[in-house]
């Protein structure tokens, strides 16, 4: 028996997918993995370390001695639980900034294909349709105009408390999207088997259902002994 089953869900940064991911991994039993996290946990800690992100032998000495364990929904680095530091506003530049750096993406690649080795999963990021699983069971692009993502993000930081302004927020969002798509290593594109779903103007629940239907359609087809 099969005991492999992967979703992998991409997409820029408030197209809805880490909270729509998490709703489906909850529904159908699957382990959910947020490959942004780790991305944010080893900036967080090369930039803690002094270490430049054009530091290429830095960066390698770094990742060779670098610990990442995920545990229910906390990360530590080196046994440092980073969960709650990651998700401060000035690690978003950061990450992007030493994502985009291959001696790092060659580490997180390779430790989520381990992790997704076996078991379901449901496994969110930019690249897992493209690289990480181009052979992923389903895969599901999710995207959203730019003015819609920057709202999300500018209420879910109100809603945090921390005060900011709306047109910076969407600089900010469009600043980082050029980044993740352009850089030379897994830019975050659209694999071309993967559903494209606009999030702009339905919501959660629709997009949960779709995603949901489509999963379950597949799972139908063959039991992965999850
Ligand atoms: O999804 P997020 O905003 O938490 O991701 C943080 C950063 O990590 C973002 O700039 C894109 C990058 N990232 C990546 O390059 N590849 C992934 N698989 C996931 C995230």
């Amino acid at each position: 028996m099969r005991r492999r089953f992967i979703v992998a869900v991409d997409g820029p940064s408030g197209s809805g997918k880490s909270s729509i991911s998490k709703l489906l991994a909850n529904e159908i039993g699957f382990s959910y993995i947020d490959t942004g996290a780790m991305y944010r946990a080893v900036a967080l800690k090369a930039h803690e370390a002094g270490i430049n992100p054009d530091d290429n032998n830095g960066l390698k000495k770094f990742c060779s001695a670098i610990k990442i364990m995920t545990k229910g929904g906390s990360i530590f680095v080196n046994g440092d639980d980073v969960t709650e530091r990651i998700r401060e506003p000035f690690v978003d530049p950061i990450a992007s900034e030493y994502s985009s750096r291959k001696v790092i993406r060659d580490l997180l690649v390779d430790l989520q294909r381990r992790l997704g080795g076996h078991g379901c999963i449901i496994m969110e990021g930019r690249d897992i349709g493209t690289v990480v699983f181009p052979s992923a069971d389903v895969k599901f692009y999710l995207d959203a105009m730019d003015e819609v993502r920057a709202l999300r993000r500018y209420n879910e930081l109100l809603e945090k408390g921390v005060k900011v302004d709306y047109e910076r927020v969407l600089r900010k969002i469009r600043d980082r999207d050029l980044k993740d798509s352009t850089r030379d290593y897994s830019p975050l594109k659209r694999s071309e088997d993967a559903v494209y779903i606009d999030t702009s103007r339905i919501g959660k629940e629709e997009v949960f259902e779709i995603m949901l239907k489509m999963v379950k359609e597949k799972l139908s087809n063959g039991d992965p002994g999850c």
